[in-house]
């Protein structure tokens, strides 16, 4: 289980703080959804949870054991927003390849298999991809690591209706043997997950009853 407890966290180069007392329990298979308008902090809390940013106040703590920076980083798979501007592989084998130099042609297809994404060719270009098959490819490349927690940043962000019901759909599979975080602005596309949603409001996290 990982806890957060009484988080506090101003950017140094910001005036104000942006998280002021989050709390949260969240279990593996049960994913959490935090929704939030934009410039709540949601992307913040991703940054601080993963150890990319490191809390003023409050612990992060796994199976009740306080984790330091950085062992969250090691723990934590994160895909940030829009990923795939941030490829830099020229194709998908050498985006696979980033941070595992002697992953074998096998691993790969398992990663992709994984992501639903068995059909694509590893020769492959990832700016020839679809925007939804980008989105699984960044995916792939964070489980590689075996992340004890994965944390997703606006997953569905720009994407159409209908790419947006697969990864819905992926997301949904993956959650059911992983510890999921969900950052979203759009809180209602994940009514189906019966699980824990919550508001980041004024640097506090609130259950929401509703994901409206
Ligand atoms: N490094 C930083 N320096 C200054 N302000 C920041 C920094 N990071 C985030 N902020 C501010 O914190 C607030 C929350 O940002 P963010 O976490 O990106 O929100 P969200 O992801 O919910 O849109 C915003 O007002 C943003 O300007
Ligand atoms: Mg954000």
């Amino acid at each position: 289980m990982l806890e957060l407890k009484g988080l506090h966290y101003r950017p140094s180069t910001s005036e104000k703080p942006v998280l002021q007392g989050v709390d949260l329990k969240v279990h593996a298979c049960q994913p959490v959804v935090v929704a939030g308008a934009s410039g709540s902090g949601k992307t913040t809390l991703l940054e601080v949870i993963s150890g990319l940013a490191s809390p003023q106040q409050g612990t992060i703590c796994w199976e009740s054991e306080p984790l330091k920076q950085r062992q969250r980083r090691g723990m934590c798979g994160v895909v940030f927003q829009f990923p795939e501007r941030h490829f830099l592989g020229l194709t998908v084998a050498q985006e696979l390849r980033l941070g595992h130099r002697r992953i074998t042609t096998e691993t790969q297809e398992r990663a992709l298999k994984k992501v639903g994404l068995s059909q694509v060719d590893l020769r492959q270009a990832p700016e020839r991809l679809s925007g939804g098959q980008q989105r699984r490819l960044a995916l792939a490349v964070q489980l590689l690591r075996k992340p004890a927690i994965l944390l997703l940043d606006e997953p569905t962000a720009g994407l159409d209706w209908s790419v947006r019901d697969d990864i819905l759909e992926l997301l949904t599979q993956l959650a059911r043997d992983q510890l999921l975080i969900v950052a979203t602005h759009e809180p209602e596309l994940f009514q189906s997950w019966s699980s824990a949603a919550y508001r980041l409001n004024s640097g506090q996290l609130h259950a929401m009853s509703r994901l409206t």
